[in-house]
């Protein structure tokens, strides 16, 4: 392959958008392709449609080098092809193929009007087997000149994550893989390790990773329970330490209300349906799953705990977003407790940054929605904090407002505060007084 410098990304959820708007400023030539032509009139604009640290930003500085389409056939050629689309969960925990499969088809046609052959680089999160199973048999030959590329990037730290991946993960044909490679090491001036594989392992990587990650967290979480019980005992001090061993690692190990967001609650139930396919089904897994469900119980268990009839209570939800650095509440817990809440007759007042927006268009009127801190504390039985966004590591006076001071802090952020409340931290056994 010549020097690429015509790309193509299809798809501009967070993964295409970012690696959109990094190779554009670049300098190579992008066409983004979506068939939401709302969000392309969105970016046209140097506006993104969701919230991202400096995206929006880097979007505006490289609006030159982009150009956007709903139709995939106006564009002649291209060097590259990258396959961003989303791959979302259906009931039965497996994967919804349809973005996937459409792409493809539009992809293929595209090329053999045109007779071009580009490299086609599917970025998606796919289940081992999809390539040779699903895509392999639209894009017949043009396969051959096509690789699987798993992403890792992280919501809130999207971009960085773009700019200085850990890992360059390349699975495929000799061909494809060796013009993909050249691409990346012409992209990324730093040393990053590029691991080639065949199609199928690159795509059980992706799952293997982010799998990993969860059950991390639901082995923490689990851990967190247990201090909870035992006075004077903390899961952070835990963490800490454990974390020292090098065969452990001390990331991925914060306890909290379980994971949520768009990629681990969807992952970890594929990967068990995939098992599920394959007759041999997985415990391990199902109790990932599962930990992560009790987890956002044990959170109304906590509340039902400090908060005598919830009936007609007051209850205040800080943090929205599944993570700090989003509006994204998708698997969201806050969402999911909000639900469990409303079923109670309790009045609920929320707050976050930046999800805002995103909730309302989930609860409308039936919570209240509000801008800062203080209010959503007025009257309150009973505080949760659910997000560790940083503007929460300040609060104090604003704790005055609740008409019965208690905070049930998930993520731990004032655990080291004297604050005039009863303060409740998810994995902190209660304190002994000697
Ligand atoms: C994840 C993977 O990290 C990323 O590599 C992949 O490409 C997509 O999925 P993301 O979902 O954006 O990224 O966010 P992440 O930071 O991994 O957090 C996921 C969830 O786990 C959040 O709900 C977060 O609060 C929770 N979490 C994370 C914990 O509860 N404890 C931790 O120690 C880390």
């Amino acid at each position: 392959m010549k020097q690429p410098n015509k790309i193509i990304v299809i798809g501009m959820g967070f993964v295409g958008l970012t690696l959109a708007v990094f190779l554009a400023s670049k300098k190579f030539n992008v066409i983004c392709v979506d068939t939401d032509q709302n969000k392309l009139n969105t970016l046209v604009q140097g506006s993104t449609p969701f919230y991202e640290p400096g995206l929006e930003d880097a979007l505006k500085n490289s609006l030159k080098s982009l150009s956007f389409t709903n139709n995939l056939s106006s564009v002649d050629s291209a060097d590259i092809v990258f396959v961003t689309v989303g791959t979302p969960p259906m009931k039965d925990g497996s994967i919804d193929l349809r973005y996937i499969k459409s792409s493809t088809k539009q992809i293929s046609e595209w090329c053999n009007n045109n007779h071009i052959q580009p490299v086609i680089v599917y970025k998606s999160t796919i289940l081992p087997g999809t390539f040779e199973n699903i895509i392999k048999p639209i894009l017949k030959s043009l396969s051959e000149n096509t690789v699987v590329n798993p992403e890792f990037l992280r919501e809130g730290s999207a971009l960085q994550d773009t700019i200085h991946p850990h890992v360059i993960v390349i699975g495929g044909k000799e061909k494809p893989i060796l013009s993909l490679k050249r691409f990346y090491q012409r992209v990324y001036t730093r040393k990053t390790p590029i691991k080639t594989t065949s199609a199928t392992t690159a795509e059980l990587i992706k799952y293997a990773n982010n799998s990993f990650l969860a059950a991390k967290i639901s082995f923490i979480n689990t851990i967190a329970n247990i201090c909870q019980r035992f006075p004077d005992t903390n899961v952070d001090d835990v963490a800490e330490v454990i974390g020292l061993d090098p065969r452990i690692g001390n990331l991925f190990l914060k306890a909290g209300p379980g994971y949520g967001g768009s990629c681990f609650p969807k992952d970890v139930q594929a990967l068990l349906s995939l098992t599920k396919r394959l007759g041999t089904g997985s415990d391990l897994l199902n109790a990932i799953h599962k930990t992560n469900i009790q987890q956002a119980e044990m959170v109304l268990k906590l509340i039902t705990k400090h908060v005598k009839s919830l009936k007609n209570s007051n209850i205040s939800i800080l943090g929205l977003a599944f993570k700090e650095n989003s509006d994204d509440v998708r698997e969201s817990v806050s969402i999911s407790l909000i639900e469990k809440l409303l079923t109670r007759k309790v009045n609920i007042r929320v707050h976050d940054p930046r999800a805002i927006d995103n909730t309302k268009s989930i609860f409308n009127n039936k919570v209240m929605y509000c801008a800062d801190v203080s209010d959503c504390l007025r009257n309150s039985d009973c505080a949760v904090l659910l997000t560790s966004w940083k503007q929460y590591l300040s609060l104090g006076k604003e704790f005055s407002k609740m008409r019965n001071p208690i905070l049930i802090d998930t993520r731990r952020l004032l655990a080291n505060k004297k604050l005039p409340i009863k303060y409740v931290g998810l994995g902190i056994g209660s304190k002994i007084v000697r």
